[in-house]
Parts: C-alpha cells; sequence; structure tokens
C-alpha cells in the first residue's frame, strides 16, 4: 500500500511502501474511513478481511509445575476475554489450549516426585484442567500436546518438512552423565562459573553475572539432576530445521503481517532475521517425547518446541475427535478459508511463535493456517518481587480462587494487564479496585437501583412515560462509550477496553446522581418511575457488556431478572438507545444479595502476611 508519510517534526518523507496506514495525512485517513464503512477489520494497525471465523488459541502452559497470576495474565485470561468477546460479537470462535508436557522439566519434576513421568503428567494436566475451569475460561478444547493426535500431526510435519529438503544433520558434542545415563540439557548442568566465581551457574548462563555460558565452561560440573560428577562429553547426531534455506518464504510472509501486527512482535521478529536466521535443532537425546520418525534417530525424541506449537492443531484434532459428524480440524487449520488465527503469548515466547513456528508450517509445502495476529503481553511481578512457589511468595492461581471469586481476580488481572510493559501485583492496589470498581461502581448501581425500586414502587419494571433530555443525553454518553469499548476489545487492548467498561458503569450512577429519582418521586412518580426503568435497564446492559470479562457476575445480574446469557443479543450493532427498553413493564426483579463483597482492612493485611513470602 502506498500512502503519503510525515514525521512528528513536520518534515516531508518521500512517498514509503509499507503496508501501515499513515494516521497523520489526509489521503490515509480518507481513505482508511471509507474503508471502514466497508464494514471491513479494522484494529487500529491495519484492515482485516471480513472474516466470521476466529481461531485463538493461548500459548499452552508448561505442565510441571503450577500456574500463578502472572501466567493468568500473561496469555490464558486475555484469550479467554477476547474468545468470549468473540463470540458475544457473533462469530464462530474456536479457542484451543492446553498442556505443553515433553522435555527435561517434566522428566526432572517426575523424578522429584517419584513417579513415572506419564503419570506425573495425567496428575499436573487434570490439576491445570480445574485451575482453569475454576477461573471460568472458556476453552472449546484444554488439550495435550503429548496426544496421539499431535504425534500424528508432528509427524505429518516433520516428514514434509524432510521431504522438501529443509532438515540437516549435524554432529554435536554434548555433555552425558554416565550416573544419570542421559545427555543433560545445558541448564541441567551446575557448576562454577569461570567469570565471577558464582557456584551455582548453569550450564547456559551465569545468574549471578548474566554472562552466557556453555557447559564446557563451568569449574567442577555437575548434574543438577543427581549431583553426580562423573560427566562425560559424547557426540551425538541430531536433525535441525533448516531456517536459512525457509528464510526467502518467511521473509515473504512476514511483509504481508506488517500492517497487522503489533510494532512490539513485528520488530522482534524482524531483528531476528536481520540478525540472520541459523538452523535450530529440533531433536533431543531424552526419553520424555515423541521418538523421531526417521531412521538412525529411533532413540531421540523431538525437541519440545519443535512438537509444541504444533499441538495447536494436535488439540484441535483432538477436540474433532470428540465429535467426527460436526468438526473438523482442517476447516481450521488445513486449506482453511475466512480463518482469522490470534495468538496470545507471553513476549518470551514472540520469536518461536513469529519465526520457527511459520517457518515448520511455511516448509511443509501445504497451505497451514498462520497467525494473523498476535498479542504478547510482558511480566507481572507480586508485591515488587518475583512469584516463587518454593518461598511461598504470590498468589498461585488455585489459591486465588479459594479466597475470591473469579471475577474479583480476573478483573484486576484484565484492568492491569502488563500490556505495554511489566505490571506489578500488590495487595492494596487489588483491593482498593475490587472496592472501589466492582463494589462501589458496578454493585453499588445494581443494588441501588435495584433497592430504591422495590421499595418505592414494587418489585418489577415500571411503566413511566417519555424520555426527556436528559435521559437522551445519556443514552447518547452510554453509546459512544460502547462503541469505543469495541473499538479496543477488536484491537486487544485490554486495559483501555476495561478502563471505558468501567467508565461506563460510572455513566449509570452519574445519570442517578443527576436525576434524583428519590426526589423526583415525591411530587412526579411517573418521572421517577421512567428514571428508575432506564436505571433497571441499565443494570441488564450492564450485565451483558461485562460478561467477557465477568462472566459469573453477569449471570448473577441477569438471574435477578429472570434472565440467561445465552439468551441475550450479540454484540455486534449493539444499540443502547433499543436495548435500554428490552426490559418491559412489569418484568419482575429481585434485588438479592449484593454483587461483590468488600474486602476489609484486615484480610488485606491477613492476605499480605499469607501471600507475603518467608
Ligand atoms: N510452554 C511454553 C511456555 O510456557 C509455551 C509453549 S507455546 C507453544 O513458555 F506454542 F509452543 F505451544
Ligand atoms: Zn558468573
Amino acid at each position: 500500500m502506498r500512502h503519503h508519510g510525515r514525521s512528528q517534526g513536520g518534515t516531508q518523507k518521500s512517498l514509503v511502501i509499507s503496508g501501515k496506514p499513515c494516521d497523520k495525512c489526509f489521503f490515509c485517513l480518507r481513505f482508511w474511513e471509507n474503508i471502514s464503512k466497508l464494514r471491513v477489520w479494522i484494529n487500529f494497525k491495519g484492515v482485516y478481511k471480513q472474516m466470521s471465523k476466529v481461531l485463538i488459541t493461548s500459548a499452552l502452559p508448561y505442565i510441571n509445575g503450577v500456574p500463578h497470576l502472572g501466567h493468568m495474565v500473561g496469555c490464558l485470561l486475555p484469550s479467554d476475554v477476547y474468545a468470549r468477546y468473540m463470540r458475544m460479537m457473533g462469530n464462530e470462535v474456536l479457542y484451543i489450549c492446553g498442556n505443553d508436557e515433553h522435555g527435561t522439566a517434566s522428566e526432572v519434576g517426575a523424578l522429584k516426585e517419584n513417579m513415572p513421568v506419564q503419570e506425573y503428567c495425567d496428575k499436573y494436566h487434570a490439576r491445570h484442567a480445574k485451575t482453569y475451569a475454576d477461573f471460568n475460561l472458556s476453552f472449546d478444547y484444554f488439550g495435550r500436546s503429548s496426544s496421539e493426535q499431535n504425534k500424528e500431526m508432528t509427524y505429518h510435519i516433520f516428514e514434509q518438512l524432510d521431504k522438501n529438503g529443509f532438515i540437516a544433520e549435524k554432529t554435536m558434542k554434548q555433555v552425558f552423565s554416565v550416573d544419570d545415563n542421559m545427555f543433560l540439557a545445558d541448564r541441567y548442568i551446575t557448576g562454577t562459573c569461570p567469570h565471577c566465581g558464582y557456584e551455582k551457574a548453569r550450564g547456559d548462563q551465569c545468574e549471578n553475572c548474566t554472562k552466557v555460558l556453555e557447559p564446557t565452561d563451568l569449574i567442577n560440573p555437575r548434574s543438577t539432576v543427581s549431583g553426580s560428577t562423573n560427566l562425560e562429553v559424547r557426540e551425538t547426531k541430531h536433525l535441525f530445521l533448516n531456517l536459512p534455506k525457509i528464510e526467502e518464504k518467511l521473509v515473504e510472509w512476514l511483509k504481508t503481517k506488517e500492517a497487522f501486527w503489533p510494532d512490539v512482535a513485528y520488530s522482534i521478529a524482524k531483528k531476528w532475521v536481520k540478525e540472520g536466521l541459523q538452523p535450530r535443532c529440533i531433536t533431543r537425546d531424552l526419553k520424555w517425547g515423541f521418538p523421531v520418525n526417521k531412521a538412525g534417530f529411533e532413540n531421540k525424541v523431538f525437541y519440545v518446541w519443535f512438537d509444541a506449537p504444533i499441538g495447536y492443531i494436535g488439540i484441535t484434532k483432538q477436540w474433532a475427535d470428540e465429535k467426527p459428524t460436526e468438526r473438523d480440524w482442517k476447516e481450521w487449520w488445513l486449506d482453511a478459508k475466512d480463518v482469522r488465527y490470534v495468538e496470545f503469548m507471553g513476549k518470551d515466547n514472540v520469536p518461536y511463535h513469529s519465526i520457527t513456528f511459520p517457518a515448520t508450517l511455511l516448509g511443509t509445502g501445504e497451505n497451514w493456517t498462520k497467525v494473523d495476529y498476535l498479542k504478547g503481553f510482558s511480566y507481572l511481578t507480586f508485591e515488587g518481587g518475583k512469584f516463587s512457589k518454593s518461598e511461598h511468595r504470590g498468589v498461585f492461581a488455585e489459591d486465588a480462587v479459594a479466597e475470591f471469586p473469579a471475577d474479583y481476580w480476573r478483573y484486576w488481572l484484565m484492568a492491569n494487564a502488563p500490556e505495554a510493559s511489566d505490571a506489578s501485583f500488590t495487595f492494596e492496589s487489588f483491593v482498593g479496585t475490587i472496592n472501589k470498581d466492582l463494589n462501589g461502581v458496578l454493585g453499588n448501581f445494581a443494588q441501588r437501583v435495584m433497592k430504591m425500586t422495590a421499595s418505592k414502587l414494587g418489585s418489577f419494571v415500571p411503566e413511566g412515560g417519555e424520555l426527556l433530555a436528559e435521559d437522551e443525553e445519556m443514552i447518547a454518553t452510554v453509546q459512544a462509550r460502547v462503541n469505543d469499548y469495541f473499538k479496543y476489545m477488536d484491537a486487544l487492548e485490554f486495559r483501555k477496553a476495561v478502563a471505558e467498561l468501567r467508565a461506563i458503569w460510572v455513566e449509570g450512577n452519574n445519570y442517578i446522581t443527576k436525576t434524583e429519582p428519590w426526589q423526583v418521586i415525591k411530587e412526579d412518580e411517573k418521572r421517577a418511575a421512567t428514571i428508575l426503568r432506564l436505571c433497571l435497564n441499565l443494570v441488564r446492559i450492564y450485565a451483558i457488556l461485562s460478561a467477557p470479562l465477568l462472566p459469573q457476575t453477569a449471570e448473577k445480574m441477569l438471574a435477578k431478572f429472570g434472565l440467561k446469557p445465552e439468551n441475550m443479543p450479540t454484540l455486534k450493532n449493539f444499540n443502547v438507545a433499543e436495548q435500554i427498553t428490552a426490559l418491559k413493564s412489569g418484568t419482575p426483579f429481585e434485588a438479592g444479595e449484593a454483587l461483590f463483597e468488600r474486602i476489609t482492612p484486615e484480610k488485606t493485611a491477613e492476605l499480605q502476611e499469607k501471600y507475603g513470602g518467608k
């Protein structure tokens, strides 16, 4: 796309060829305005084809260990909010996730718990699945990278790559632990750092001085698995994905993404390409993994980062295999038409998803669905430090839902998502947000409106009369904010979206403060009834709009009117003026209990003590 460009300082640049719309010059603005009128996908950065099938994946969490709040907000929760939103917009959504199971980390984890790796993975898979269900993550399928389906998929993709000449063989030297009877991954070798003398340096990097190391650099190296010093350097043959050979195709494909990916993701990918792509080793001398399906390599397994992203496809096949007559994995992945694919991940995952995985798919020569939009997140710190299970620092997802309903966490995490930079969780902020936003704004409005109506007019939606200018004004303000809320959601700008949603709730409080129905009722009952009727309808509207973020609360709110989420209208073309009359006069309601509970200073102190670490 050619367009004009003018830099901030005002110096005229020559015509640039790039996919990015210029946001300054008149021509570009007009052009993009017109495009948006054509109802094409706009997401601030560019244009999408109009599509109704949305494929959403969240990076597959490692099976070893249990997720904490940082993991929740680092891709799982945002992907759920987005999936719920896209479904409510009327799209056909397939939302896939699962555990990433292979590799040394699982082998070591199983060893520590003294159980077979398979059993260990089964145990933790169930635990992950339960935690995510408790957080109300609405996966269409939560599968496993170790599934038969993924093995089949991994083998197929590998065979195509090999057939097309993108697989190379290389002999390399690696540390073998005689007592453990295994080759050790670099980070499973511990020793003294030759640079700073730190005694617990890992074979890949010294934590103390941050220097990158080779395992053979270490002084007094030992196995992290057993502590054994009986180590040898042995030769071993491995398979490599020949990225330099795929580079041309990859670069060509990447260019088509420039307009659509967020800048951060695109620049990471570009930087990798610029620094020169190296062949990447895709096999390992381990037992826990898919055995390599190539003669001479049967004793090796595929590297976890080779089969994990293929897991998105393999897990989709797990999903499809459950109802083979109704579901087709190919419709989403192979020669798929009209699928828009959105990936969520932590920023450390971006290179794999923007380079390695697309290159893997491109190398097959087959027409696989590749990422259209890639959303990366930074990190969450806990009270200014790191989460640590062993030091009992930080809130882990299982404990979180035992303390408060999932919606409390969902709200704080999304309102503070580490989008542009790292974010810090503190109980002070959490409690403040829950008490102010959820209790003080949303909960208070709903409760106040219902209680007031019930006591003055009865527990049903009153009839009321004509709308006045102040009512129309409120409706217009809410509509404008709703439009912005959707705009941010479409652009996956979650912090801004949540702020906008909160502002929509605030409008209700502003309206009732301004119109004072409790005063008006003394002289004009009909006018008071009109105001309260609008307010009750706002409660229903808030439930619908909040559902992607606060699914349980939305359900509770609707239940007060005898309504169910599945019977609510789609968000597409959501018209406030129309929706504000949806609850007809005479509809009964029940105020019932408050939507949220205030968190007391005593409880706050208790939480700080309990999760602060020791
Ligand atoms: N398990 C990896 C992590 O937590 C993510 C794997 S994403 C996938 O960093 F694409 F490989 F599945
Ligand atoms: Zn060091």
